[in-house]
This record gives structure tokens, C-alpha cells and sequence, in this order.
């Protein structure tokens, strides 16, 4: 490993970083990033990457948009703080409110404004909490996520997440978060069995679970359309179709999150458009204000706010709320993208480039290494394996995905790595044709000198 520079060394001795190994991570340094422009970041020796993941899935505009950064700027000399608690409001919070009201793919009565998806996703376990309180359902509380599900690392968000490293040793799950099966047609399907039939069959399941547990005690439904940091996993064929009439059956709460697939990233503006669902309530962040501020919310039904009206009227206020929620700069910045979305057409620019983008990942589909390339829109995930016939996968502790990242990275590309050795793509929305083309030419040479490295060391034998 070569020696960490200067920077490295302060980051290392005073940063503690989410999502490392903290004890590898003392040898290996950071990757500092110092600029980005357009699709592009460069690292503190001037190097230009790629940025295939947006970030973390989150800057659909890209770098560099000056009509973001002048009226962050706007709003900051205007009024660079006001808050919503005890009867305040802003222009900004209202006219953001308003418009995604107009653009909700479901009907939304009330916007709540937070701060990160786990916050949005927190505060929809405690109205969904709330409501069965207001309709007299004390014991219909328990939510129903499924494996392999993410929705952050609060301790609530945390619970509904459905990976091991968010639970082990936190003590979490909470009690009453149930985890349902991942619609992981690769990895779950049986011997022979079609994506309806794996469908048909995750459906009855979940049906199953809900009687064992008692649909007297069990409240709402989470689900990501597309599952992002559980490595994209896109669900079977019907699957929605199938799964929502047993939520209906059982009168659950169902929550999109819409973290990561709103605003554009599978081609349409809400992912459950794409994928043919229909949440009562959405959690959105990301790519609401492109990344370029910190901002989230909860998109709710009229029948939760009514709720939210009984429960207010009881206890004597509504006793939840974060300081920063729906700040003036982050919901003018946000309400400044949405109208370039609409302006420019991006999500028809993402639908647009998604045919290119989806061919060029199933071609990597081909490489020794990929076991399954699958994607949709503009988000895709390669899972490497040992055998790509037995799908027999590579020992976690050989890291085989993160020595990829690093060989992308010496090809001038960001790309992640996640748990079960897959590889995840995310690039901004605003990519054209040719960075399309370089983004896989540079993957493609990355996971050849991956193989490379893998045939070396001999990790491929069982
Ligand atoms: C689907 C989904 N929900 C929630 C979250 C949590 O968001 P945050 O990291 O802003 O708390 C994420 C983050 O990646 C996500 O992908």
C-alpha cells in the first residue's frame, strides 16, 4: 500500500467515516474529492473521475449548475434561516409544498420537510405509529420491510433497513420490524421457477407472515421500487401487482421510498410509476435538490393528516419536527430543481438514454466475472461471482467487488461496491451518449484488471 499523503494522514487521525472498515481504512486513506463539473470530480492531485454514482445516488443534475449555486446565494441574502415550529412558515417551505403536491403520482394532502431519507423515513414510522392511535388501533403497529431493503441508519430507519451491518451490534432491529423475502429473482428464485411464479410466491409469503403475526398487529408496508444499496435489485415481473392487494387485504399502510428512484432515475419522475404501484405515502430526498443542499420529506395522505388533526387535538401539539426541516435555502434550491427537471426535460432525458445505458450494462453481463447485470432506467448493478454457472460467489473477506472500485478508480470512474460482491451505477441524469460510452469502456477495463487480479490470486477455486 503505498504511503498516505499529507491530507490522507489528517483525514485518517480525525474524520471517522461511515460505511468503512475503520481498521482497513487506516492503512487505505481516502479518496479526497476536491471539484466537480458536469458528470465529472476531480481528487486533490487534480485526477478527473467519472462520477458513476451521483454521489450516493443523489446528484441528478451533476455538478456545477450555476442557476442552483446563484439562487442558494438569492435566498441566503434574502433570509438564510427560518424555521417551521410553533405556527412559522417561509415562501419557499409553502411554494415547495405546493409543487410537489402537483407533481405526486398519488393523491398528497400535507408535506412533512426533513433532513436525510432516514429522517423521512423515521418520521413515517411515527405517523403510521400515530395514525393507528387516532383510529383507536393501539396494537396494529408493527411495519413490514423486507431483507435486503434500505432505508437508512437511524434507529427506526436503521429497524426497517434490512442488512446485516446496520443491525450487528447496534442491538437492532427494534422490536416489531419484520422483514419479508427480497424480490431477488438471481439470488432467491427457485430451481425452474419464472419471475411471475417468484412473484406469486414472495406474495403468498408475505401474506403468511402478516397471518402468522397477526394483521390486528401489523400497520404498514415499506419498499424502495427499485432496491438501491441492497445491490438494485429490480423485482420480479407482477411483483407489485401481486404484493399490493395483500397489504390492501390487510389494511397496511404501504410507504414508497423514493429516496434514491424519484425524480428521474428509472426514466419516469416517481419510481412506483415505473414499477406500476401505488404508495399512500411517499419518502423522498436526494435528488429533490440534486444533492446541492440537504433536504427531505414525507408526502402524505389526507387520511394521515387527519390523524395527525385527532392525535394534535389530544396530546396539545404535534410533538415532532427537526430544526432544519424544509430550511429556506435547501427548499429553494429544491424547488429551483424541480423546475429544471421540468425545464429541461431530464426525466425524458434519462428515459431516453436508459436503452443505451441498460445495453451497455447487460453487455458486461457477458465478462467471466458478472454472474447477473440488471438495471433499470439509469441504475444499474453487476453481481461478480466466483462461477457464473453454479453462481457460487467469491468469500466476503477476498473483497473481490472493492478491489473492482479500485481499479475503476485508476481508470478514472466512481462506481460502489455493496454487500454480495455487486457493483452499483447511479451516474447523474443530465449524462450524455458519449460519457455513457466512456463510463463502460472504463468499467469494462476495470473489471478486466480485476479478473486479472482474481485469476492471480487464485480466488476463483472453490
Ligand atoms: C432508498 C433509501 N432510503 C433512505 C435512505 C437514507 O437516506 P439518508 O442517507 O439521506 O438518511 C437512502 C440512502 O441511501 C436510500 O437509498
Amino acid at each position: 500500500m503505498p504511503p498516505l499523503s499529507n491530507l490522507a494522514v489528517r483525514d485518517v487521525e480525525t474524520v471517522v467515516h461511515p460505511y468503512v472498515n475503520l481498521a482497513s481504512f487506516r492503512d487505505s486513506g481516502p479518496l479526497v474529492i476536491e471539484r466537480g463539473r458536469g458528470v465529472f470530480v476531480f481528487d486533490s492531485d487534480g485526477k478527473a473521475y467519472i462520477e458513476g454514482m451521483a454521489g450516493l445516488w443523489c446528484t441528478a443534475l451533476g455538478y456545477g449548475n450555476e442557476e442552483l449555486v446563484e439562487t442558494a446565494a438569492e435566498q441566503m441574502r434574502k433570509l438564510s434561516f427560518a424555521h417551521l415550529f410553533t405556527g412559522r412558515s417561509h415562501d419557499p417551505a409553502i411554494e415547495l409544498a405546493e409543487k410537489l403536491k402537483e407533481i405526486a403520482p398519488v393523491p398528497i394532502s400535507k408535506v412533512f420537510f426533513c433532513n436525510s431519507g432516514s429522517e423521512a423515513n423515521d418520521t413515517q414510522v411515527k405517523l403510521v405509529w400515530y395514525l393507528n392511535n387516532a383510529l383507536g388501533r393501539p396494537n396494529k403497529k408493527k411495519i413490514v420491510s423486507r431483507v435486503k431493503a434500505y432505508h437508512g441508519t437511524t434507529i427506526a430507519a436503521a429497524s426497517l433497513t434490512g442488512l446485516p451491518a446496520n443491525h450487528r451490534d447496534f442491538d437492532l432491529p427494534l422490536p416489531g420490524f419484520l422483514h419479508a423475502g427480497c424480490p431477488h429473482y438471481y439470488r432467491f428464485a427457485q430451481e425452474g421457477e419464472s419471475e411471475e411464479e417468484f412473484a406469486t410466491r414472495l406474495a403468498a409469503e408475505l401474506d403468511a407472515l402478516i397471518v402468522k403475526e397477526g394483521p390486528e398487529t401489523v400497520a404498514a408496508f415499506i419498499a424502495e421500487p427499485v432496491m438501491g444499496a441492497g445491490g438494485v435489485i429490480v423485482p420480479p415481473k407482477t411483483y407489485f401487482e401481486k404484493i399490493m392487494p395483500v397489504c390492501a387485504k390487510h389494511d397496511l399502510f404501504v410507504i414508497g421510498d423514493e429516496v434514491i428512484c424519484g425524480f428521474g432515475r428509472l426514466g419516469t419522475l416517481f419510481g412506483c410509476q415505473k414499477l406500476g404501484f401505488a404508495p399512500h405515502a411517499i419518502s423522498i430526498a436526494k435528488a429533490l435538490s440534486s444533492a446541492y443542499l440537504p433536504i427531505a420529506a414525507v408526502m402524505m395522505p389526507e387520511a394521515m393528516y387527519q390523524a395527525l388533526l385527532v392525535e394534535s387535538k389530544k396530546v396539545g401539539l404535534f410533538g415532532h419536527g427537526f430544526t432544519y426541516g424544509g430550511h429556506p435555502v435547501s427548499a429553494a434550491v429544491a424547488l429551483k430543481a424541480l423546475e429544471i427537471y421540468a425545464r429541461d426535460r431530464i426525466v425524458e432525458h434519462a428515459a431516453g438514454r436508459a436503452p443505451q445505458f441498460q445495453a451497455r450494462l447487460r453487455a458486461l453481463g457477458e465478462h467471466p466475472l458478472v454472474g447477473v447485470a440488471r438495471g433499470l432506467g439509469l441504475v444499474g448493478g453487476l453481481e461478480l461471482v466466483a462461477d457464473k454457472r453454479s453462481k457460487r460467489s467469491f468469500a466476503p473477506q477476498n473483497g473481490v467487488a472493492a478491489r473492482a472500485v479500485r481499479f475503476a478508480e485508476e481508470q478514472g470512474l466512481i462506481v460502489r461496491a455493496v454487500l454480495g460482491d455487486v457493483l452499483t451505477l447511479s451516474p447523474p441524469l443530465i449524462i450524455d451518449a458519449s460519457e455513457i460510452d466512456e463510463l463502460f469502456d472504463r468499467l469494462g477495463r476495470a473489471l478486466d484488471r480485476t479478473l486479472d487480479w482474481v485469476t492471480r490470486e487464485r480466488l476463483t477455486q472453490a
